[in-house]
């Protein structure tokens, strides 16, 4: 397997059509049971997403074929990441944002038939080797089998947040960084 770490906004850009049928099979599968309208929200997020600041894609491609992705970017000092908590009132100190303190995983999928072979743990060590934030923070469906999996891989619960009414309920996680 061959992991490639992409920083380039052009480079990135040019990536999504490579991506997008790995995330349509993936997200697929429950509990996401995501369709055509979900992709499509996810191909205008990413070309939103992949233009911020601190952003970063690693891809895991074996003989061409890609195998998994994942990526990421920092947390501006205007993010309303953290609002939305259900059952916890966080106090400011954890919440404040500079631009630089928290990295956010956005997106980690690897192909069923890739799984259990050390590709998840992989990119999302390449994603997060040399980001030089305090902490790395995510969100995941609390049913979905990657809740215990960031367990794994040392993300600890911050609480519930719905991001905004009617949208679902997320184990929101983080994770200190190394200095
Ligand atoms: C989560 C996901 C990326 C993990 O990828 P993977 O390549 O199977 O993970 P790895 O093989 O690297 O697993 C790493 C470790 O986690 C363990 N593990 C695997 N699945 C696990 C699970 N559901 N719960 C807890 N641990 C798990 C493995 O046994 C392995 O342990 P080890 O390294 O100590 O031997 C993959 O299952 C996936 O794409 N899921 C669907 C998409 C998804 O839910 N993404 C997250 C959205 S927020």
């Amino acid at each position: 397997m061959e992991y490639t770490t992409v920083t380039d906004t052009v480079a990135a850009g040019r990536e999504l059509d490579d991506l997008a049928p790995v995330y349509e099979a993936v997200f697929a599968e429950p509990p996401y049971l995501e369709g055509p309208r979900d992709v499509a929200e996810f191909l205008e997020r990413y070309q939103r997403e992949h233009k911020t600041p601190g952003f970063r894609l690693v891809l895991a491609r074996d003989g061409g074929e890609l195998a998994g992705f994942t990526y990421g970017l920092s947390l501006a000092s205007t993010t309303g990441w953290w609002s939305g908590f259900l059952d916890t009132d966080l106090p400011e100190d954890f919440t404040l944002e500079d631009g630089r303190r928290t990295f956010v995983v956005m997106e980690l999928a690897v192909l069923a038939d890739r799984r259990g072979q050390g590709v998840g743990r992989a990119l999302h060590a390449a994603l997060l080797d040399g980001v030089a934030a305090e902490r790395v923070t995510l969100t995941v469906l609390p049913e979905a089998p990657a809740a215990a999996w960031y367990e794994r891989m040392g993300y600890q619960l911050v609480g519930l947040t719905q991001p905004w009414p009617g949208a679902p309920v997320y184990r929101s996680m983080i994770k200190p960084l190394q200095p």
